[in-house]
């Protein structure tokens, strides 16, 4: 047995606290293992097995060179350590052990209309990671974002000259769309009933609009984006599409939606774009009413994963464009300095809100 010699505290405080900076140096490992994942398909492997998988039987059904089983295998306990497969029995058989999807693993299937891969996959594309490069430069220079430092244009305007970051961007917000969707038609159907018309403001490739215009066939609602978004896509009985810069002007409706909006934009460009919404939209006695749909940091949130993720979003906000996350002080804040009169939050989408804001 080998003898544990007495280390003083102060030396056994360096040693942790190599321990801690070399978890975090590393802490994209996390991250480019699940993208590796995604990429392989690994969660869909093995839930169209059926049951969980060996390493054998996993190298023998991806689509990867033979000779790396060993190196798959550590690829999967990676992926189990960040909770993303479990290890279990294997049943009917004599004991062995086989890879199985963790719940949230589910949430990484290409056909689960919930999926989250889109998201995972634009948010882990070089264009979008690099200026998590260029921090500390762009502290140092003029530029509004390390996006702009990166690139050397806005996230908006790269978005719009580039067709594959314009592609996986808007894939990535519908996916995110209809996760939203899946729990707001559900619980909150209240705060669609008595509109005749909704413009969904920056609403992407519709995917928001759509889910809202089947569920309310009689309520008229357009899809409002940069041209670049809504170039050739087309409408149905009760929806349809306009291109324009919010900035400038919103198409008139009885509610104004902004999904994960105002979160891309400044205080002070927040308040611009509330201004122009305010414009667009009736009187509260006749119905007027802005639906925003964006994180809520809330400071009663005290597990660490939920604290750490709004924390992350924060970052990302600053990272690529000028926006940042907001607790309700912010917001109502945001909503007063713009001339609206009272809001309602709706606590039912995890991190995010959905906020009714009314003239
Ligand atoms: C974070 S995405 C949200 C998309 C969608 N609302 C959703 O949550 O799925 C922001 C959207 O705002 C749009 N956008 C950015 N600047 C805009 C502007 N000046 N006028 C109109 N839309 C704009 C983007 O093209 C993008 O579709």
């Amino acid at each position: 047995m080998a003898l544990l010699p007495l280390i003083a505290e102060k030396d056994s405080e360096v040693l942790h606290a190599q321990t801690h900076i070399w978890n975090h140096i590393f802490n994209f490992i996390n991250s480019g293992s699940l993208k590796c994942a995604v990429q392989l398909e690994i969660p869909d492997i093995i839930h169209k097995h059926g049951k969980p998988m060996t390493l054998t039987q996993l190298v023998n059904a991806l689509p990867i060179n033979k000779s790396k089983s060993a190196q798959l295998g550590r690829l999967m306990r990676t992926l189990t350590h960040s909770g993303f497969f479990v290890l279990t029995k294997i049943p009917g058989s004599e004991g062995s052990e086989g890879y199985a999807l963790a719940p949230s693993s589910t949430l990484l299937l290409k056909d689960n209309p919930l999926s989250v891969r889109p998201f995972l996959l634009a948010m882990l594309d070089p264009i979008l990671t690099q200026p998590w490069h260029n921090i500390s430069d762009w502290f140092q220079n003029d530029d509004p974002t390390p996006f702009d430092t990166a690139h050397g244009m806005t996230f908006w305007d790269y978005a719009g000259k580039e067709p594959k970051l314009n592609h996986f961007f808007n894939d990535a917000m519908a996916s995110d769309a209809r996760l939203v969707m899946n729990v707001v038609i559900k619980y909150c159907r209240g705060v669609f009933e008595g509109l005749n018309s909704l413009v969904d403001v920056g609403g992407g490739t519709g995917t928001v609009a759509t889910t809202i215009a089947d569920s309310f066939p009689h309520l008229k609602c357009t899809v409002f984006d940069l041209p670049h978004v809504v170039q050739g896509l087309e409408g149905t009985k009760n929806l349809d599409y306009a291109g324009g810069d919010m900035f400038v002007s919103i198409p008139p409706a009885d509610a104004l939606l902004l999904k994960w909006i105002l979160h891309d934009w400044s205080d002070q460009e927040s308040v611009k774009i509330l201004k122009k919404c305010k414009e667009s939209i009736p009187s509260k006695e006749k119905g007027g009413k802005v639906i925003i749909i964006d994180m809520m940091v809330d400071n009663r949130i005290k597990d660490d994963e939920s604290v750490e993720t709004q924390i992350f979003f924060d970052m990302l906000m600053m990272i690529l464009v000028t926006g940042r996350e907001r607790a309700e002080k912010d917001w109502a804040k945001l909503f007063f300095e713009a001339g609206f009169s009272d809001y309602k939050i709706i606590p039912i989408l995890g991190l995010r809100s959905l906020i009714e804001v009314y003239p």
